[in-house]
């Protein structure tokens, strides 16, 4: 018996995203400052029955059909493997396997890739902002470019299918590189997103002036490449507007994808419900409160209490994001806490 995640504007949540930690090996700029946050202690993160509980609830009572692995990294968790195994043992309430994604920033995935889909892992999602050593370094304060390329080569090689690349483009910093970035991606046939960097960092990290907007990302993209825009009645919940790139001299044809969070919301459509590494849900990135299923469960609350509990969470789900509300406050936590 299930009942949907129904929030009062009449949405439908189907997507759950689950933060497995908030921790990270990389400091990318618009993310973390470079000494780090103070990390969640361990005892207040979930355990990986907790987790999968928690997932079970969800799909077995929710409606939930699609699950995403977020961190912080998620790699960094030892559990994944046997998390992402558990949550394909279920079905939905459309007697079907859900649907199991992965965003990561693929350092290690050059290991774990098989690993990762015989436990039934089908697509990823992979950060990489920047394919010059020097910037890369720059702007994730770490010197690892080398180690994402080989995951992410190990990722498509292992069948995970698509693989899609997610850029945020920093003025100054890297928003030079969208060209080349496009030029990579189409050559290994990987799905490139730009992303507008949202206030979800570090605080001085972002400034809407300062902001690279997706207007800009396609006005550059156009100058170099033949795009033409996808039917917008394909869309559907996807955060992503997105193109078909014809074939150039330097690169075969392929899809690009613009992010416009902040320019552009998609919260209308929003399909999303998240759970935080320690148990909390979030009825959107940018809630400004948390509902506690945590404590809830290790006090020894039922399934169904479970859910009621998630459904109360989501019901009181606002509008959008309210970024460009007057007296808009960041949420308390950043989305290395919240999940991506
Ligand atoms: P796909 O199913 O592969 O399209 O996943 P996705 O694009 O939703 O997931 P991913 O983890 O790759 O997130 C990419 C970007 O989408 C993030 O950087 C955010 O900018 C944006 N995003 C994801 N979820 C939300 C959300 O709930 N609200 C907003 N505003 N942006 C989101
Ligand atoms: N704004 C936009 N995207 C962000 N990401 C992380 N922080 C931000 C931010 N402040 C991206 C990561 C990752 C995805 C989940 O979110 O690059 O690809
Ligand atoms: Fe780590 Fe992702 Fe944040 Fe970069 S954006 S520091 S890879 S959590």
């Amino acid at each position: 018996e299930t009942s949907d995640l129904v929030d009062s504007y009449g949405r439908v949540a189907r997507d759950l995203r689950v933060s497995l930690t908030d921790r990270c090996n990389l400091r990318c700029e618009y993310c973390m400052p470079a000494e780090g946050f103070d990390w969640l202690a361990s005892p207040s993160v979930l355990s990986d029955d907790e987790v999968v509980r928690l997932i079970t609830v969800a799909v077995e009572r929710l409606g939930i059909r699609e699950i995403r692995f977020t961190g912080g990294e998620p790699l960094l968790r030892k559990g994944l493997e046997s998390i992402i195994d558990a949550t394909t043992s279920l079905r939905t309430d459309l007697g079907a396997v859900p649907e199991v994604s992965l965003t990561t920033n693929a350092l290690g995935l050059e290991h774990r890739a098989e690993g990762l889909v015989a436990a039934g892992l089908e697509r990823i999602n992979v950060s990489l902002d920047s394919l010059d050593r020097a910037t890369f370094a720059e702007l994730t304060r770490r010197d690892r470019l080398p180690d994402v390329l080989a995951g992410v080569h190990a990722a498509a090689a292992a069948g995970l299918s698509p693989v899609k690349i997610n850029a945020v483009l920093m003025r100054g910093l890297n928003d030079d590189e969208a060209p080349d970035l496009l030029r990579w991606a189409l050559r290994h046939g990987y799905e490139l997103r730009f992303i507008e960097q949202m206030p979800l960092g570090p605080p001085e990290a972002w400034t809407r002036g300062e902001m690279v907007t997706a207007r800009e990302i396609l006005a550059g993209l156009e100058r170099r490449f033949d795009l033409v825009p996808h039917d917008p009645a394909e869309r559907g919940a996807a955060p992503a507007e997105r193109w078909s790139v014809a074939p150039s001299a330097d690169a075969p044809a392929g899809t690009v994808g613009i992010i416009a969070s902040v320019s552009e919301p998609f919260c209308g459509a929003c399909d999303r419900t998240r759970l935080t590494a320690d148990g909390q849900v979030r009825a959107c990135l940018f809630a400004r409160d948390e509902t506690d299923l945590r404590d809830l469960m290790r006090s020894g609350a039922s399934d169904e209490e479970i859910a009621e509990r998630w459904r109360l969470a989501m019901w009181g789900k606002k509008a959008g994001h309210g970024i460009d509300d007057p007296g808009f406050l960041q949420p308390a936590r950043p989305m290395s806490a919240i999940g991506g």
